[in-house]
């Protein structure tokens, strides 16, 4: 795997180009590698809430540690804190100051990026700005960010995957006295849910095959915050809980197993102008949804689950529909909580404002060396090169940038850093924007066959970003570019 570095992007090409070998057809005809399946697990085991933070002066090391995940399953893990699995909520109102005293104890490099976050290209967590092991970084950035649900994990070259499936991720929750206002639920009503895929049977260790580096690592266990077979008892009353996807490649399309309506109030880059009802949210590794969910009207006793249904458009996953959480609702409480009319304003850009498009290549479909199991995912022809410009950008300017996935066989979840963008469009496969990519987002899924236009505003921040793909393993399997603010 270290070889993709050593290579210009070129050479790696040719060598792709000219290499080929059996896995090379069967990952070129239909019957192509499919996730593992998930496997439920009792649901008896208390749902873990990652302890909360104050960002305005964190101070905490990743390190490695023994998580007990429930139903007698201990594994070693990452944590950030002292936290055995993933880190601490790390809470912040808008405006304020972030600082983070950080302190590597892994054997390995790392970093830390903040995924959705509007930060200097200094603590973006470049993929090779890294910690060396018992080393120390002292992050630091004025929170711009609107109020939502952003988070944190590290973003080593070629190790993002390895580090973050192993535990390493936390939730960043910004605030501010306008979301104040709004009177959502707060507290312990107020639910931040981390829902990942692993593998447990001997234990929790990052050892990818080659089907699992074309399409991604799948696990049977899906966990949330950490917890296997979860439960989170709840009132009768409306909660605010909190999406995210941080699994490395397995896509969930979140539904209540009542097939009730709950609001979105937030995607990636925070609240919306106006709750949207639905019932279902398709959310890809990187993407979050905020939601308000009413238990009121259940009876104490009641079991009902967070589930993912079946969905169709990728041939590698959502032929099954399993449930993540159950709710158990233990008590009778009423909150006089009726979701606000409108939230927060978000000003929508026009294509009519865009000063250039450029148009990126996802979709390809030659992606293994031959050589020695390595797998490659190319991001419009190139691998992943440090040292390369890739494009260059002006800040405050508006672009359109377009995800082309209409000859890929693949899902791919592009992810921009340094800001947040929106969805223009999308023609082919589902043809429309979702309803869940209303708003600001960071990260926006092309299904195979999907052509996804964004627009974006770059920020004044000179200095170079990546942007990639979220799918873990093709990032780290070169799915990612540079480009720089200037
Ligand atoms: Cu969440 Cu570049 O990553
Ligand atoms: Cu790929
Ligand atoms: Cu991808």
């Amino acid at each position: 795997m270290k070889l993709r570095i050593k290579l210009p992007g070129l050479a790696v090409m040719a060598a792709l180009l000219v290499l080929s070998c059996a896995r090379c057809q069967k990952m070129n005809n239909s019957d192509a590698a499919t996730a593992r399946k998930v496997v439920e697990r009792g649901f008896s085991n208390p749902l873990a809430i990652p302890a909360i933070l104050n960002g305005t002066n964190a101070d905490f090391s990743a390190q490695p540690g023994t998580a007990s995940l429930g139903s007698g399953v201990t594994v070693n893990a990452l944590g950030y804190g002292n936290a055995p699995i993933l880190g601490p909520t790390i809470r912040i109102n808008q405006g304020e100051q972030f600082n983070l005293a950080f302190t590597n104890n892994l054997a390995e490099p790392t970093n830390v990026h903040w995924h959705g976050l509007e930060v200097p290209a200094s603590q973006d967590g470049y993929p090779t700005d890294v910690t060396i092991p018992g080393g120390t970084f002292q992050y630091g950035f004025p929170v711009k960010n609107r109020p939502g649900t952003y988070w944190y994990h590290p973003h080593p070259d070629m190790a993002t995957a390895s580090q973050a499936y192993r535990g390493l991720a936390g939730f960043f929750l910004v605030s501010s006295t306008e979301e104040e206002a709004l009177g959502l639920p707060t507290g312990e009503y107020d639910v931040p849910l981390v829902v990942q895929d692993k593998r447990l049977e001997g234990g929790l260790n990052y050892n990818p095959d080659i089907d699992d580096l074309s399409i991604g690592m799948f696990g049977e266990s899906v966990l949330v915050n950490g917890t296997v077979g979860p439960v989170l008892e709840v009132a009768t009353r409306t909660y605010r809980l909190r999406l995210l996807n941080g699994s490395n490649a397995r896509i969930y399309n979140f539904a209540l197993s009542t097939g009730a309506k709950f609001q979105l109030i937030g995607t990636d880059g925070g609240l919306l102008n106006a709750p949207l009802e639905l019932s279902a949210i398709l959310l890809a590794p990187g993407e979050r949804a905020d939601v308000l969910v009413n238990f009121n009207g259940l009876a104490v006793g009641t079991d009902l689950y967070l589930q993912s249904n079946a969905f169709a458009g990728t041939p590698s996953q959502g032929t099954q529909s399993f449930k993540i959480l159950k709710f158990k609702i233990t008590r009778q409480e009423s909150d006089n909580f009726t979701p606000p009319v409108s939230l927060m304003p978000v000003e929508l850009l026009s294509a009519s404002q865009a000063v250039a498009t450029r148009k990126f290549n996802i979709g390809h479909t030659m992606e293994h060396g031959g050589m020695s199991g390595m797998v490659m995912h190319p991001l419009d022809g190139k691998t992943f090169d440090p040292n390369r410009r890739d494009e260059v950008v002006k800040a405050g300017t508006v672009e359109i940038w377009e995800f082309d996935n209409t000859n890929g066989a693949e899902t791919h979840p592009m992810h921009l850093h340094a800001g947040q963008f929106q969805v223009l469009d999308r023609s082919g496969g589902r043809a429309v924007v979702q309803p869940w990519e209303k708003g600001w987002k960071d990260t926006v899924l092309a299904f195979p066959g999907e052509k996804v236009r964004i627009i974006v505003r770059f920020p004044d921040l000179k200095g170079k970003f990546v942007f990639h793909c979220h799918n873990l393993e093709h990032e780290d399997a070169g799915m990612m570019l540079n480009y720089e603010i200037q």
